[in-house]
Formats: structure tokens, C-alpha cells, sequence
């Protein structure tokens, strides 16, 4: 098939870093607009990156069923030339982003490695001590009285999870998720702290990197009952994993086990608020809305905005043609507020059924892994807060400015 090569960038501009500045609200103007008008099209390279775009630009993907389409065709969408929208140099993409920016067949066997410790089952086991975290932590809010609910409350739960399962060292645990937070920073002005993106970027992944193989090193040596001590003694295809490939992992899992779930928590304590009558409707029927109510709240925060794949042969999307080597950018919240798929989409609705939100992804193959634990947590910790915490006031929440997580950083609270 030939392409044409005659493109014009949409006027409504979704790769300029002030759009990501914007509030949620505003942004999702813009992509109603283009799933009415525009569902697939064409933008300048993302600004702000950290070395200039080779790309011409990117291919932006709104509606939910053309999310869906992509993520699930991964041999015309491919990931492994990056996930981001931002062009990185090659030793960063491997260094970073793990079996998230692979393909079949390497993709699966490193994914198959650590899946076992990601099951249902699995999770089973640990959720007395999810449960029993949960409980200390909204312990301290109550202690606490007032402060930042985003530093009492959503970044612990993630964090204490996410490293127990890994089996790292509880006196670095806070270091590891700083440095995580700092990797989707980079674009926020706070974070930066009068630095360059690319050397936030750079300082957190070599940090990251150190603590991950000097974590590897020590389970070697000192093995133990955890997702480490499983990853420096398993094999793929016959060969032991390579310290790097190990380091990569871990540095994969402290950016989506800390950085996402904790965003859902924050946001979706404040959806709760602004909706008092659904959470009246949790709090008196905790087990029989939670279900439902988990997936809602993943639908309303969508924590994870956005992922990118790369077009691996000439193809077409919605009848526009795309080229071999085109980036495709699929908006995950856009797709999360398609009204062709949700009904009332701008209403929380915690008995919301079906839905097929596309929070961890819109399927195929790199749908997250974790989504079984992250669901665990958020149950938990609502449950908790909604039982012991009923006067819970949530001030307004100081959003992060980035393309990729929808972050919260800072959000006072009183109990
Ligand atoms: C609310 C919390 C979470 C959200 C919204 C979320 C979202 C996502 C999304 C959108 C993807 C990409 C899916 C795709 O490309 O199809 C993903 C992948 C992934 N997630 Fe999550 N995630 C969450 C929590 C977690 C947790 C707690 C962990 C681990 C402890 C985790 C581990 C992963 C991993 C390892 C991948 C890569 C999977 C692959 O490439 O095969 N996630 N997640």
C-alpha cells in the first residue's frame, strides 16, 4: 500500500507542553473535540522532550473502540521502539522501560518470568499484609489529624507493596519511589527545581539503576522468598538474565506499581467528595459496591494518560493512512470518557456495569500485570478510609504537568 505523505498538522495542538498544563477538564474538551471531529490525527512532535524528535510528528488516537484496536494489534502497533512520546536514546529505551518497550517473542518471555508472582492467587497471599498496611496507615492519617493526604495516605500503600513483593530493603523503599516519581517528572517545573528534564531524568535512572543491581548482587547472595531472589535465578531460553536486564525490571516496577496506584487513590478519594451520594452508596454497601466502584474509579482517575507504539508496516486507522515507522499516541483518558462507549461519561457512577474501561490498558499483550494487586489496594484502602476516616476533607488537589501520569502531587486534608 502507498501512503500518502501529504499531512497536515491538526490546529488543535495536544503535543504542546502547555496543553499538558492544563486541567483535566480543559484537556478533555479538546478530545471530545476530536473524537467528534478528528478521532484519528496528526500533531507535531511532542514539546519538552529531551533531545529533538526524529519523528514528523505523531498519529493521536481518542476514541476507546480505536484504543482498543491498536493496543491489541501489536504486530502493526509495535512497542518496541518506545512507549513514550518523547524520542530517548536507545540506551535509556533499555535501560528504562524493560519488557514494557519489547516485542513477541522476548516480550513474553520475560513478561511469563515474573507473571506467576502477578496472579490472583498470588495476590491472595499477600493480602492480609495489604489489609494490615492499610489499616496502619489510616492509623497515622488519624494521628496525624491534618497534612498532605498524597504523603499520609496514597503514596504508602504502593510503595510498602510493590518493594514487599520485590523484597527491598524497607531503609531505601522511600528513596526508590522518589526517584521513581522523579522519572515521570521531568516536564513539571516543581520537579525540576531549576534543572534540565533530560538531567532529572538521567540522575533518577542511574539511581535507580545502582539500587536495582546492588539489590540484584545481594538476593544472589542472600536468597529469600521474593521477586528478586526469583529474577537473578531464573533462566530464558537457557541463559540467566543479565544484571542490566534485571535492573531494568525493577526500574519498570517502581514506576508502575508506585506512580499509578497512587494516583487512583488520590484521585479517586477526591471523586468520592465531589460525589457525596456514591459515597454514601459505598459506605453503607461497602461489599457489595466495591467491585464495580474499583473499576470506576480506575475509569475516572486513569492514572496512566497515555502510551505510544510505532507502526511497523504501511496500515490504515478509521480510513486514515499511516506509514511504516509513524508513532500512534493512544489517549487512554480520552478513551475513558468516550460517550459512544460510556453512558453519562462526566458522572461517577460506582455501579457503573459493564465497564470496559482501558485504565490498565486497552488489552493485548502488554495489558499491566499488576492490575490485580492494584485493584487489592485500592479496595483496602477505601475501605478503610471510608469506615474510620468519615470526615475525611479533601482540599484541591496541585496537579503535575507531564504527558504520561496523571499525577497528583501535593492535596491537603483534615480528618
Ligand atoms: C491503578 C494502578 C495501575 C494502572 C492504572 C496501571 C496501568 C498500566 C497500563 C496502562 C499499562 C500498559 C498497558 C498496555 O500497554 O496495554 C500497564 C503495564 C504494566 N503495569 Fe500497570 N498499572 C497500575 C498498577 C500497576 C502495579 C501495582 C504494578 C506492579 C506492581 C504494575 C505493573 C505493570 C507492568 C509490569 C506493566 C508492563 C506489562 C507489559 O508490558 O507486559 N502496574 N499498567
Amino acid at each position: 500500500m502507498t501512503v500518502a505523505t501529504d499531512r497536515a498538522f491538526h490546529p488543535l495542538r495536544v503535543t504542546d507542553l502547555d496543553f499538558w498544563g492544563r486541567t483535566f477538564d480543559e484537556r478533555e474538551e479538546v478530545f471530545r473535540t476530536l473524537r467528534d471531529e478528528a478521532p484519528v490525527s496528526w500533531h507535531p512532535p511532542m514539546e519538552g522532550g529531551i533531545m529533538p524528535s526524529e519523528q514528523e510528528g505523531v498519529w493521536v488516537v481518542t476514541r476507546h473502540e480505536d484504543v482498543r484496536a491498536v493496543s491489541r494489534d501489536p504486530e502493526t502497533f509495535c512497542s518496541g521502539q518506545g512507549v513514550q512520546w518523547e524520542d530517548v536514546p536507545d540506551d535509556l529505551l533499555s535501560a528504562s522501560h524493560s519488557f514494557l518497550a519489547e516485542d513477541a517473542p522476548r516480550h513474553g518471555a520475560l513478561r511469563a518470568l515474573v507473571s506467576a508472582a502477578f496472579t490472583r492467587k498470588q495476590v491472595q497471599l499477600i493480602e492480609q499484609q495489604i489489609k494490615a498496611q492499610a489499616q496502619r496507615i489510616v492509623d497515622d492519617l488519624l494521628d496525624a489529624g491534618e497534612g498532605d493526604f498524597v504523603e499520609l495516605v496514597s503514596k504508602r500503600l504502593p510503595m510498602w507493596t510493590v518493594y514487599e513483593m520485590m523484597g527491598l530493603d524497607p531503609a531505601v523503599r522511600d528513596e526508590a519511589a522518589h526517584l521513581a516519581d522523579q522519572m515521570v517528572g521531568f516536564n513539571d517545573l516543581d520537579v525540576l527545581d531549576g534543572r534540565e528534564p533530560g538531567e532529572v531524568l538521567n540522575e533518577a535512572l542511574v539511581g535507580l539503576l545502582m539500587m536495582g543491581l546492588e539489590f540484584a548482587d545481594h538476593r544472589r547472595n542472600h536468597p529469600a522468598e521474593d521477586l528478586m531472589t526469583n529474577l537473578v535465578q531464573a533462566e530464558v531460553d537457557g541463559q540467566r538474565l543479565t544484571d542490566d536486564e534485571i535492573a531494568a525490571f525493577f526500574v519498570l516496577i517502581s514506576v508502575a506499581g508506585n506512580d499509578t496506584t497512587r494516583n487512583t487513590i488520590s484521585l479517586g478519594a477526591r471523586a468520592l467528595q465531589d460525589f457525596p451520594e456514591q459515597r454514601a452508596l459505598l459506605r453503607d454497601d461497602f461489599d457489595g459496591v466495591i467491585g464495580t466502584a474499583t473499576d470506576e474509579l480506575l475509569r475516572w482517575a486513569s492514572p496512566v494518560m497515555t502510551f505510544r507504539r510505532t507502526v511497523t508496516r504501511d496500515t490504515e486507522l478509521r480510513g486514515v493512512p499511516i506509514a511504516e515507522g509513524d508513532w500512534v499516541a493512544m489517549m487512554y483518558t480520552s478513551a475513558n470518557r468516550d460517550e459512544r462507549v460510556f453512558d453519562r461519561p462526566y458522572e461517577l457512577d460506582l455501579l457503573r456495569k459493564p465497564n470496559p474501561h482501558v485504565g490498565f490498558g486497552g488489552g493485548g499483550p502488554h495489558f499491566c500485570l499488576g492490575n490485580f494487586v492494584a485493584k487489592f489496594q485500592i479496595r483496602e484502602i477505601f475501605s478503610q478510609l471510608l469506615t474510620r476516616a468519615p470526615n475525611l476533607d479533601l482540599g484541591e488537589p496541585e496537579h503535575l504537568v507531564g504527558n504520561f501520569v496523571r499525577g497528583v502531587k501535593r492535596m491537603p486534608c483534615t480528618v
